[in-house]
């Protein structure tokens, strides 16, 4: 089958129909969540913590991510393919957003990308959507400005909260395809979700978006600590575990391999 477009992400919306988004990063867990039905894969700059190690977002660069978008694309058939640019990569103007951009498409096939901010990036979304690159905005909690809020923290309380609708509204005419709330109150969320006719993405966000994400080592239970907004759906660390435990013991026993795995 095809791939998912940002006109069927647009139609969605239109019929009310809710959708789920996950982040992916190599070539076989994209394809096993491919063929699971999500449509919209996100190559995140959370790569950061959950493939390199890092402890925020911070840290991460195109180099880092443009691997890992290609083997994403390269594992699946039907999902939209989302690249983050990572911090640094595009707040300097329009001319490093539309040079990254392109890089994601042209070097690792991405269908659109993704970048955190409302007001100050409203050019760089403009000139992205108007190159061909369709764009996925992230408000609210956007980890690339840890050092600023002082810690994750939920955003868009009080006045906070009527920016973060202006910014949302400003993303919207810009142009952007749909976006991510993170870590915003409940009510604002539903708010916002019905002030825009493109769809929101929540996470940490309440049940009222149009479409929920999660970092996929986190609702498969693979990263050790995750915020309240998890649901862990799996206990992949503890199978993970077991088998390399298995196996560890199989070989000092000599239990492993038996003849059926060696060749005569
Ligand atoms: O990098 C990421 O994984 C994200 C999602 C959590 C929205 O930006
Ligand atoms: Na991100």
């Amino acid at each position: 089958g095809r791939r998912v477009t940002v006109r069927d992400i647009a139609a969605a919306k239109e019929r009310g129909e809710k959708w789920p988004m996950l982040t992916a990063y190599d070539a076989l867990t994209a394809r096993v969540f491919d063929d699971a039905g999500i449509p919209v894969l996100l190559v995140g700059d959370s790569a950061g913590m959950v493939v390199f190690g890092h402890e925020s977002t911070i840290p991460v660069t195109v180099d880092d991510l443009i691997p890992l978008t290609a083997a994403v694309v390269r594992g699946t058939t039907r999902a939209m393919v989302v690249a983050d640019l990572p911090f640094g990569a595009y707040q300097a103007g329009v001319a490093e957003a539309l040079h990254t951009g392109a890089r994601f498409l042209k070097e690792a096939g991405a269908h659109a990308v993704k970048l955190e901010g409302g007001r100050r990036v409203l050019p760089q979304v403009e000139a992205l959507v108007a190159a061909g690159i369709p764009v996925m905005a992230h408000l609210g909690l956007t980890p690339q400005s840890v050092n600023a809020f002082g810690g994750y923290r939920v955003q868009g309380r009080g006045e906070d909260g009527e920016r973060l609708m202006a910014d949302a509204k400003d993303l919207e005419a810009a142009g952007a395809f749909s976006v991510v709330l993170e870590c915003v109150p409940a009510e604002l969320a539903e708010r916002v979700t019905a002030a825009l006719s493109i769809p929101t993405i929540g996470i940490g966000a309440g049940a009222g978006t149009d479409a929920q994400v999660l970092v996929w080592q986190d609702m498969a239970g693979l990263t050790p600590h995750t915020a309240k907004f998890v649901k862990k759906y799996a206990d992949v660390a503890g199978v993970l575990s077991g088998a390399v435990q298995e196996f560890a013991a199989d070989v000092v026993s000599g239990a492993f391999p038996g003849p059926e795995h060696g060749y005569r």
